[in-house]
């Protein structure tokens, strides 16, 4: 399958999972990654003629530790390519500020106040649509091979200090594991065929924390992968 394909099913899966939402609570809470992967996806969405963008809130699944300014920046990347050329109002952008020192606990407080992120009673947050990418060495969000992230089974949001195997070494804040298995709806969006042969090589092992990519298993909801090799 083609990127450009592939971008476009990942668009029609995120609208879909949005009407769901919307169907349920009136709303679609949706969070997502960053890198360069979703480009072609932001592409997609922005493309289509869809009506209901002002009843999406976008969170961040992992952001790096730098000002919205910066090339690295997650939330930057996606207020140039998705939020601007949608017109996306600004309060419904809640931005991880990783680039302060309490950044890890004002993300926490900020999914906390959202209550329909707990309106199935569940403890962790709940997003009805979760956007992952994967790296070469099997991360996944801000989630690194062996980091003592992987065992935080309290937390919402933590602080990681700059990945050894991944760029751009930098610190960030990542969703916990907790959070992510929690979403309702996860897709996971890779290209390239040395991405999509370590997936299809890695996931037919056990789960393990060589690759975190392969601890995603949603405890109440699906999985989808867009895989363009
Ligand atoms: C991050 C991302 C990260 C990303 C993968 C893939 O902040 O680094 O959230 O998890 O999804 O590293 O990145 P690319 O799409 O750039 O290959």
């Amino acid at each position: 399958m083609k990127a450009e394909e592939m971008f476009q099913q990942a668009a029609a899966d995120f609208f879909a999972t949005a009407a769901a939402a919307m169907e349920r609570h009136g709303v679609c809470l949706a969070a997502i990654s960053g890198g360069t992967t979703p480009d072609g996806w932001f592409a997609a969405l922005t493309a289509a003629k869809w009506p209901h963008w002002d009843r999406v809130e976008w969170f961040w699944v992992d952001e790096r530790a730098v000002p919205p300014e910066d090339s690295a920046s997650n939330f930057g990347r996606a207020r140039r390519l998705l939020a601007a050329p949608l017109h996306l109002a600004a309060e419904r952008l809640h931005r991880m500020e990783a680039e302060k020192n309490d950044g890890a606990i004002r993300y926490r407080t900020l999914l906390a106040e959202e209550k329909r992120l707990f309106d199935t009673g569940n403890h962790f947050p709940r997003f009805d649509y979760l956007q992952l990418g994967v790296g070469l060495d099997g991360h996944t969000a801000s989630l690194f091979p062996f980091s003592p992230a992987l065992e935080e089974l309290r937390e919402t949001v933590v602080a990681v200090p700059p990945p050894r195997t991944a760029v751009p070494a930098v610190a960030r804040l990542t969703l916990t594991l907790p959070v992510i298995n929690a979403a309702r709806h996860i897709a996971i969006l890779a290209t390239g065929s040395e991405k999509t042969n370590m997936l299809h090589r890695r996931l037919l092992a056990p789960a393990g924390a060589d690759a975190p990519i392969s601890m995603i298993q949603p405890v109440d909801g699906d999985l989808t992968f867009f895989l363009a090799p």
